[in-house]
């Protein structure tokens, strides 16, 4: 089964075509720039326009970054507050004359990937997914199943909102270096570890490359991976949200 998954970010809103066994992208992944300001109906403008560059006529999962349950937008960090209070789902389904569309958190989408599929498959106990872009986006899944909304992106973290220091832009307007960043991160995930004792994290994004030795990098007492699906795994969340007809309360 195929399914259109979205992923809408701060920078890009990102669309493939992914094959719902294997995570796979059946046609080559679109980008388009992120409308600013991003307001609702620009929002929906740019999904539409993806949905018909696919030409696609089946199911689409959308990935947002913030807070959804059911179709409505409940906060906009790195968008525009006209999206809060808007019923996204409703929006693009109207636009667009898609029968099946879900919506979701994009750390929640990502996580849904590698619990699925990727490094998260399989794995007992509680599995934190961490993705770090312009936003930090937490996801915590315990035996595959999702609480969502998790929202600790914004924890307080050195008497700071955790994502103020630790996000991509933060870390490319101070020029940390990665080792820096590697030990601001390395605190961050330490703290998470003594709030919900994961037994593993899934990582991707920021200063973390996937050849690391994440075990050198990271002083956790839980282990750490690099998601499998790298930047996509949103994408590849999404489209399995689609094809499960999921939706998030
Ligand atoms: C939002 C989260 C989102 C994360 C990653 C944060 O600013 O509050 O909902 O998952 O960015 O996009």
């Amino acid at each position: 089964m195929q399914a259109l998954g979205v992923d809408i970010g701060g920078s890009g809103i990102k669309g493939a075509v992914v094959d719902i066994q294997t995570g796979e992208f059946a046609v080559k992944r679109l980008r388009i720039p992120t409308p600013s300001p991003a307001t609702a109906d620009a929002v929906v403008d740019t999904v539409a326009q993806l949905v018909s560059e696919f030409g696609w006529k089946g199911p689409l999962g959308i990935g947002y970054p913030g807070v959804v349950k059911e179709s409505v937008v409940f906060t906009a960090a790195n968008l525009d507050k006209s999206l809060v209070g808007f019923d996204l789902g409703n929006a693009v389904k109207t636009k667009t004359g898609l029968p099946q569309v879900a919506i979701l958190n994009d750390a929640d989408a990502a996580g849904f990937a590698e619990i699925r599929l990727g490094e998260g498959a399989g794995v007992k106990g509680v599995v934190i997914m961490v993705t770090v872009g312009t936003g930090i986006g937490v996801a915590l899944f315990n035996n595959g199943v999702l609480l969502p909304n998790l929202e600790i992106g914004h924890i307080e973290f050195h008497g700071e909102d955790a994502e103020s220091l630790l996000s991509e832009p933060s870390r490319k307007k101070k020029k940390l270096s990665r080792k820096r960043w590697n030990q601001r991160f390395d605190k961050y995930l330490r703290y998470l570890e003594g709030l919900f004792w994961p037994d593993l994290f899934i990582v991707v994004g920021g200063g973390i490359k996937k050849q690391d030795k994440l075990e050198s990098v990271f002083s956790t007492r839980t282990p750490v991976k690099f998601a499998r699906f790298k930047n996509q795994a949103g994408i590849i969340g999404a489209a399995i949200a689609a094809s499960e007809n999921m939706v998030i309360r």
